[in-house]
């Protein structure tokens, strides 16, 4: 707790993040400095633990500390310390043509940036030079990867935790990103993986009947699978089979049940008396996976074990609930890697969505469908006219060519020359959109070929309960 607040009583904490609440919108109104604003937001954001910590309950502006007192956070905050930005498991998107303010996503989630010093760290752990997502801020925010680094320095190693809803048979770009990356981290510090496919949850969230989403779960896992993971070190699992088969797993779901009130997940997740009880209860089966003991076939009933979820950050209303309630049921918190959004082919207002076929380069997709999608969907940052681009240059601060450029292409100085000259004027856009279809094209076309290598006895492996090999 601050010093400062730590001789005041519930109201009087209530009080000052009121007035703090006021500042910071009024700071916004003002148009104030950015640091400014952030300043305001962060104090905000730590009078609000504070607050949890004397009450026990989150803060919500207009509902002094009481026993009844609706927990509240996530989206956009009726503090106002963002008002532009929703970023939840269902929806992302923003008013800013440059995508979601990262910066400020930290600053309301309470998580903390992945400045070069971390980079740095990891690389001297890792020995290895950090992926291109590390380098280029892709992978922008994380919780306690220090501590993990500690532990690995003294030899404790940690194991990953990712996952997959799986909505519909053909996966897009976007969701390759948490696994190409941890499919890295595997690699480089030789660890064991799970990863949760949350058939469950699509069948409570959409219109789907759980045999296709149990077989979009199988179908998903191959591409999961032709990302590289070494199946001695990973199990995937989907929910449904699961589930039924561990009580160590159902245990640890039953425990966190017990542990989460519906206000909680109502002021975390959003969720109205209208929604079904299946939806309500599910966030606890995301959280289990966080614990080792989950897995008693690849820990051997060890619950010490640490875990890190690298996912994008639509997801960490999941796992701020979980590291809330790990303490409470005597498990150590999961540690998480967050990355920003690939953006959808239209700007990067959104992220890249299953829903929208053109939003989105699917796996599927053929070299001509690429070609077609960027060149007519991807949204410039060039001028209308060639002498006005000559003259004035692009923007590839919202240049989704641009963008998807510096996901996939591994040459950093190669990159810096593309901004330069895009920037400069030139480059055109119809270079840029070449140089990114020549580097999709290629890309999907090798996932194509590796899926196709992935046999059904294959993801049987991946996909049955067993000891995997790795030291600990
Ligand atoms: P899902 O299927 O929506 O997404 C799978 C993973 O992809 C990330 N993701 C993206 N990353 C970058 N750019 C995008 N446009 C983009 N869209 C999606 C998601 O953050 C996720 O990491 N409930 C989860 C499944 C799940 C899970 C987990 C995910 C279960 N346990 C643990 C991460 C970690 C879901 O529906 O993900």
């Amino acid at each position: 707790m601050t010093d400062r607040t730590e001789a005041m009583s519930p109201l009087e904490l209530y009080e000052s993040l009121m007035a703090q609440g006021d500042k910071v919108r009024a700071l916004k109104t003002a148009k104030a400095d950015k640091t400014e604003i952030d300043a305001a937001v962060q104090l905000l954001l730590k009078l609000k633990v504070d607050y949890k910590q004397v009450t026990g309950q989150d803060y919500k502006a207009g509902s002094p500390p009481s026993e009844s007192s609706v927990v509240h956070d996530n989206g956009p905050a009726a503090d106002g310390a963002d008002d532009e930005d929703t970023v939840d498991p269902w929806n992302v998107s923003t008013t800013n043509a440059k995508g979601v303010d990262y910066d400020k996503l930290i600053v309301r989630f309470g998580s903390s940036k992945i400045d070069k010093e971390l980079v740095d760290r990891i690389e001297k752990v890792a020995g290895q030079k950090p992926h291109r997502f590390l380098r280029r801020g892709i992978f922008f925010s994380h919780r306690d990867m220090h501590q993990v680094l500690d532990a690995y320095e003294k030899n404790k190693s940690f194991y990953l935790y990712t996952g997959r809803g799986p909505s519909s048979e053909a996966m897009h770009v976007g969701h390759l990103i948490p696994f190409i990356f941890t499919k890295w981290l595997q690699d480089v510090f030789d660890i064991p993986l799970v990863i949760q496919m949350t058939d469950d949850e699509k069948y409570l969230w959409k219109d789907l009947t759980l045999e296709d989403c149990h077989r979009f779960a199988v179908e998903n896992a191959k591409d999961i699978i032709a990302c590289g993971f070494d199946v001695n070190k990973t199990f995937i699992f989907s929910d449904l089979d699961y589930m039924g088969s561990s009580r160590e797993f159902y245990t640890n779901v039953v425990k966190i049940q017990k542990h989460v009130t519906f206000n909680q997940v109502k002021g975390i997740f959003g969720f109205t008396d209208s929604d079904c009880i299946g939806k309500i209860s599910f966030p606890a089966i995301q959280a289990a996976p966080s614990f080792s003991n989950s897995f008693p076939q690849i820990f051997g009933g060890r619950k010490d074990i640490p875990c890190l979820i690298p996912c994008a950050i639509d997801q960490d209303p999941y796992f701020r609930m979980t590291r809330d309630v790990a303490p409470r049921i005597g498990y150590p918190k999961p540690a998480l890697l967050h990355s920003t959004f690939f953006p959808a082919l239209q700007g990067a207002q959104t992220k890249m969505s299953a829903s929208d076929p053109n939003s989105s380069i699917f796996l599927t997709d053929t070299p001509k469908q690429i070609k077609n999608k960027v060149n007519k969907h991807a949204f410039s940052g060039g001028k209308d006219t060639v002498d006005e681009h000559r003259k004035y240059g692009g923007n590839p601060d919202v240049d989704v060519s641009f963008m998807y450029l510096t996901f996939f292409l591994e040459d950093d100085e190669q990159l810096e020359k593309i901004r330069q000259d895009y920037t400069s004027g030139a480059l055109l856009t119809g270079e840029l959109k070449k140089i990114l279809i020549e580097t999709l094209q290629p890309m999907i076309a090798e996932h194509q070929e590796r899926r196709k290598q992935v046999t059904d006895e294959m993801v049987k492996q991946f996909m049955t309960p067993r000891p995997l090999n790795f030291k600990l």
